[in-house]
């Protein structure tokens, strides 16, 4: 209303100096209120424990800075991103910037000055300002509590200075910004393609919730085939919710013909007694880092024999991609390995129009109209992690011990190929497993769900009882 405006009181900007993040529509501030709300607080900072990350991100600063002696780094943060009009999606930190730092609150920047970090930290509104109760993206009563900066340094063993306080950099020094600099962007990216022990830890832990997602959706398959794949996305988003951060990615949830869709996201569609539904779903931990698993289930809890046969062949495809993982070969090698399989069923199945051998060729590759995609990305705190290394390393250097990677073949046959006989259109099958380069071969983190045709009718049939 607009007679409640009149009276604003002269403070109206941020503890950084901008505008306060108000809307037309929030209620007037008259002087007496602001003044009265900034008094009668008690002190509120909090004993903080060391986050676990402390020394892997020291360590990872170190060799970030080793690469370029002598030059300052930049690594911010990042800030929220409106959804509509004063609508922000939550905020969800770069993530360079919490590999190197720990950090995840918003609007923060690293800085490595010659191996010197430095975090400038925009943390928890005072109450001299009106920040704390009339900030819809900062304020401490709208948006929730940040931690102060000795909070914030407490937790990450790293030095914090207030944002406000970021140098501009116009020295003559090199300064690089990951956000423009793409060889700073490589190196952080090749860095992260070995996993340390912690991170290991956490990306079991995201499976192991995965796992539970997954379950979650089985048991509930009554409203399942009420409610549709609408039902399955919310059902594992709950689950992610409720022990991880959040989803890593945005569940696919393909029934019928959608899962002939590669990345099915809409999960508008029916679940179809008959049918087989693709589920590809990941849980992002509380440190960042995420599954990525795919299932493909027969509604009824039975495969056809149609259905059978090409999940076998996936699945053995699938399986020769993973004994492929070992150190020292070639990334691609899971891939070529769970192709050389499926070219030779799709030619017994009479669909190639040259021999497999033909098909194979990488001149050729008409195999793939029915496999559509890499078989292999790299896994970490991003889905499709560590993508800007340089090509020479990742795809096309070697795998070693300590990597994640996919194994995920499948088979699409579109609704409308003329080529394919009429049973299988509308069929899609995709089966992905998230798979650690050990010292002799691999370890798959997410073997709790079941894999083969037999264990995942046997599976269903306990979960739905
Ligand atoms: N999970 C989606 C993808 O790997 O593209
Ligand atoms: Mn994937």
């Amino acid at each position: 209303m607009n007679e409640e405006h009149p009276t604003e009181t002269d403070v109206a900007t941020s503890e950084t100096g901008e505008p306060l993040a108000t809307e037309s529509h929030d209620p007037a501030v008259p002087a007496a209120y602001a003044a009265f709300m900034r008094t009668g607080w008690g002190e509120r900072e909090l004993d903080v424990p060391r986050h676990p990350i402390t020394e892997h991100a020291a360590r990872r600063r170190a060799a970030l800075a080793a690469a370029f002696p002598g030059e300052r780094l930049v690594l911010p943060a990042g800030t929220f991103k409106v959804r509509a009009n004063d609508t922000d999606y939550r905020f969800r930190p770069d993530t360079a910037h919490t590999y190197f730092s720990g950090n995840q609150t918003s609007d923060a920047v690293l800085v490595i000055d010659d191996g010197e970090a430095v975090l400038y930290a925009r943390p928890r509104s005072e109450r001299d300002t009106d920040e704390f109760f009339r900030d819809r993206q900062y304020g401490e009563l709208w948006a929730g509590r940040r931690p102060s900066g000795r909070e914030i340094s407490d937790s990450l063993g790293i030095e914090v200075r207030h944002v406000q306080d970021l140098p501009s950099f116009d020295d003559d020094r090199k300064t690089r910004d990951i956000t423009t600099d793409e060889d700073l962007a490589r190196v952080a990216d090749e860095l992260r393609l070995v996993k340390d022990e912690w991170e290991v830890a956490e990306l079991q832990e995201a499976c192991d919730i995965t796992t539970l997602g997954f379950e979650d959706s089985v048991r509930e398959w009554d409203r399942v085939l009420e409610h549709g794949e609408r039902w399955i996305e919310g059902t594992f988003f709950r689950r992610a919710r409720a022990m991880g951060n959040d989803i890593g990615y945005d569940s696919i949830v393909g029934g019928g013909a959608h899962a002939t869709t590669l990345h099915w996201i809409d999960n508008t569609g029916p679940i179809t007694p008959g049918e087989l539904v693709l589920l590809d779903m990941g849980v992002e931990g509380r440190n960042l880092y995420t599954a990525d698993v795919t299932r493909t289930l027969p509604v009824d809890g039975r495969f056809t024999p149609v259905q059978r046969d090409l999940y076998d062949l996936v699945h053995a495809a699938q399986q020769a991609g993973i004994d492929a993982v070992r150190p020292g070969v070639p990334f691609l090698a899971a891939h070529n390995a769970a192709m050389e399989i499926l070219a030779h069923g799709l030619a017994d199945l009479g669909l190639l129009p040259v021999s497999a051998q033909e098909a194979l060729d990488p001149e050729s590759k008409v195999y793939a109209r029915w496999t559509l995609h890499g078989t292999s990305h790299m896994l970490g705190m991003d889905v499709h992690d560590c993508g800007r290394s340089s090509v020479d390393i990742y795809p096309k250097g070697d795998l070693a011990e300590g990597m994640v990677l996919t194994v995920e073949p499948g088979l699409y046959f579109q609704e409308d190929d003329l080529l394919v006989p009429e049973e299988l259109r509308g069929i899609g099958i995709r089966i992905e497993d998230d798979i650690l380069v050990t010292a002799d071969g691999s370890q798959n983190l997410s073997a709790a769900l079941p894999r083969t045709s037999a264990e995942v009718e046997e599976w269903m049939g306990r979960l739905r009882g």
